[in-house]
C-alpha cells in the first residue's frame, strides 16, 4: 500500500430542503458580500436562485448575481466574474449549479485572490497562492467538483480546456438536496453517472498493489451508480436513487477511492478534455465515447486488473485474465449503450478528420511536452491511435 494524505475539508449538508440553510452556512464562513454564480436557466426556472437569495437575505448578507455559465465553462465568463467581484468587493463565491458553475466559481476565486492573468494557472505557467472561499449548492450529480480540488475551464481562444488542481479551491461547504436533480434531462443524468463512475474507474485502473478496502469501496460505488442510473431512466423522481447517485458523485472525486494507490490513470479524462475543447460535448458522454478504445489499447499492460474489474463488477466467470478483461470491456460498453451513452465518437455525433485527430493528440500531449496515463504512457502518437480507434 502506498503512503497517502487524505484531505476532504468540505462540510456536506445533505438531504431534502437543505438549500434553505445556505444563508446560515455562508454566515458561518464569516462572509459579508457574496457572488451568487449560476448557469443558463434551470436554477432560475426552478425557483432555486430565489430560494437561495432569500436565505442570504434572512441572514442579512449582501449579494450580487452572475448567471450565464455554460457547460464546459468559458474563460470570458470567469473574467467577467473577477471584474464584478473586484468592483463590488465580494468576499465569497457561491456556486448554484453543477460542475461547470462550481469550476467557474473556483476560477473567479483564483482570479480575485491573485495578481495577473487567471489563465496562467490553467496554462500551468504559475501556481495560485490563494483563492476566495467557495461554497456550492449542487444541482447535478456528476463532476464531483463540490468536494474535489479541481477546476476545469475552456479558453475560447484556441479551444483549450485545461484544469487547475489545488486544495485552495476546495468548497467550504456543499449543499446537496437530491430533489434538486429531478428536473435533469435523462441524457444529463446519464452523463453525470458516467462521469461519477469514471472518477473511480480512473483511480481503479492503476499500477499499484491492490488495496482491498479501497478496491471494495470503488467496486461498491461503481455498482451502486450503475444500478441507480438504470432506475432513474424509468423513475427520474426516485429520491433514493437520486440520493445514492448524488453522494457517489462527491465520494468518487474527493480522493477516497484513490487512497493507498498511485493515484490512477487519468488518460481518458485528458483525452476527453480535448474532445470537449474542440467539439463542446457533454463531459460524461465524451468519456464514454473514448473509454472502450482506451481500455482495449492498454489492458494488456495489466490484464489481471481489468479481469478483477470484470469479475467484481459484472460477475464474469472467465478464468483466463485476458479473456475476462476483454469481456469486462464489452460489458461496460453494453452498459453504456443501455443507458444511451455513446461508445465511440460517431455515436457522440463527431466524425473527426485526420487533421482534427492530430490536433487533439498534439494538444493532449502539450505538443510533445507530456504523456498521460500510467498503465501505458500516452503521448501524441498513442493518443491519435486511441482517437482513431474510437472514430
Ligand atoms: O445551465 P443550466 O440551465 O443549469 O443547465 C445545465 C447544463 O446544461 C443542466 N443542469 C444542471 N442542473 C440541472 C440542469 N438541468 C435541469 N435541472 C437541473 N437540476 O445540466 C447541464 C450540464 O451542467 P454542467 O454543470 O456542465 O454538468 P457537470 O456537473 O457534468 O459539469 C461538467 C463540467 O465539469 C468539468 C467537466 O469537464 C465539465 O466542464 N469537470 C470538473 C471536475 C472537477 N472540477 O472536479 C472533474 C470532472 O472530471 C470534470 O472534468
Ligand atoms: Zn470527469
Amino acid at each position: 500500500m502506498n503512503n497517502f494524505n487524505y484531505y476532504a475539508p468540505t462540510k456536506v449538508v445533505f438531504g431534502k430542503d437543505t438549500e434553505k440553510e445556505t444563508g446560515r452556512l455562508v454566515k458561518e464562513q464569516g462572509a459579508s458580500s457574496v457572488l451568487v454564480h449560476f448557469g443558463g436557466k434551470s436554477a432560475i426556472a426552478s425557483g432555486l436562485i430565489d430560494r437561495v437569495c432569500q436565505s442570504l437575505k434572512e441572514e442579512g448578507i449582501a449579494y450580487e448575481t452572475l448567471g450565464g455559465v455554460v457547460p464546459n465553462p468559458r474563460l470570458s465568463k470567469v473574467r467577467e466574474g473577477i471584474a464584478l467581484c473586484r468592483e463590488k468587493k465580494i468576499d465569497f463565491v457561491l456556486a448554484v449549479g453543477g460542475g461547470s458553475v462550481i469550476d467557474s466559481a473556483k476560477a473567479i476565486g483564483y482570479g480575485v485572490a491573485n495578481e495577473g492573468d487567471v489563465w496562467d494557472f490553467y496554462a500551468k505557467k504559475r501556481v495560485p497562492t490563494a483563492c476566495l472561499p467557495i461554497g456550492a449548492v449542487l444541482t447535478i450529480a456528476a463532476a464531483g467538483s463540490e468536494m474535489s480540488n479541481s477546476s476545469v475551464i475552456t479558453n475560447e481562444d484556441g479551444g483549450l480546456k485545461r484544469g487547475c488542481n489545488t486544495d485552495l479551491c476546495r468548497c467550504r461547504f456543499a449543499v446537496m438536496n437530491p430533489e434538486l436533480t429531478y428536473t435533469l434531462p435523462d441524457y444529463q443524468t446519464q452523463c453525470g453517472c458516467t462521469d461519477i463512475m469514471m472518477h473511480t474507474m480512473e483511480r481503479y485502473f492503476n499500477m499499484s498493489e491492490n488495496m482491498e478496502l479501497t478496491d471494495g469501496i470503488s467496486e461498491a460505488l461503481i455498482k451502486t451508480v450503475m444500478k441507480h442510473s438504470k432506475i432513474l431512466k424509468e423513475h427520474p423522481d426516485c429520491y433514493e436513487s437520486r440520493a445514492e447517485v448524488m453522494w457517489a458523485s462527491s465520494l468518487s472525486h474527493n480522493d477516497l477511492t484513490g487512497c493507498g494507490t498511485d493515484g490512477g490513470d487519468w488518460a481518458c479524462h485528458q483525452l476527453e478534455h480535448e474532445i470537449g475543447g474542440m467539439f463542446d460535448v457533454a463531459h460524461g458522454a465524451g468519456l464514454a465515447a473514448v473509454w472502450g478504445s482506451w481500455a482495449r489499447y492498454v489492458y494488456k499492460a495489466r490484464p489481471e486488473r481489468f479481469a478483477k474489474f470484470a469479475r467484481n463488477i459484472f460477475n464474469i466467470q472467465e478464468t483466463d485474465d485476458e479473456k475476462a478483461a476483454v469481456a469486462g470491456i464489452e460489458a461496460m460498453e453494453d452498459y453504456y449503450r443501455s443507458v444511451g451513452m455513446p461508445t465511440n465518437l460517431c455515436e457522440l455525433g463527431i466524425d473527426a478528420t485526420e487533421e482534427q485527430i492530430k490536433e487533439m493528440a498534439d494538444k493532449c500531449s502539450f505538443y510533445g511536452k507530456r504523456t498521460v496515463g500510467v498503465m501505458k504512457k500516452i503521448g501524441a502518437p498513442e493518443a491519435a491511435e486511441i482517437y482513431r480507434m474510437s472514430n
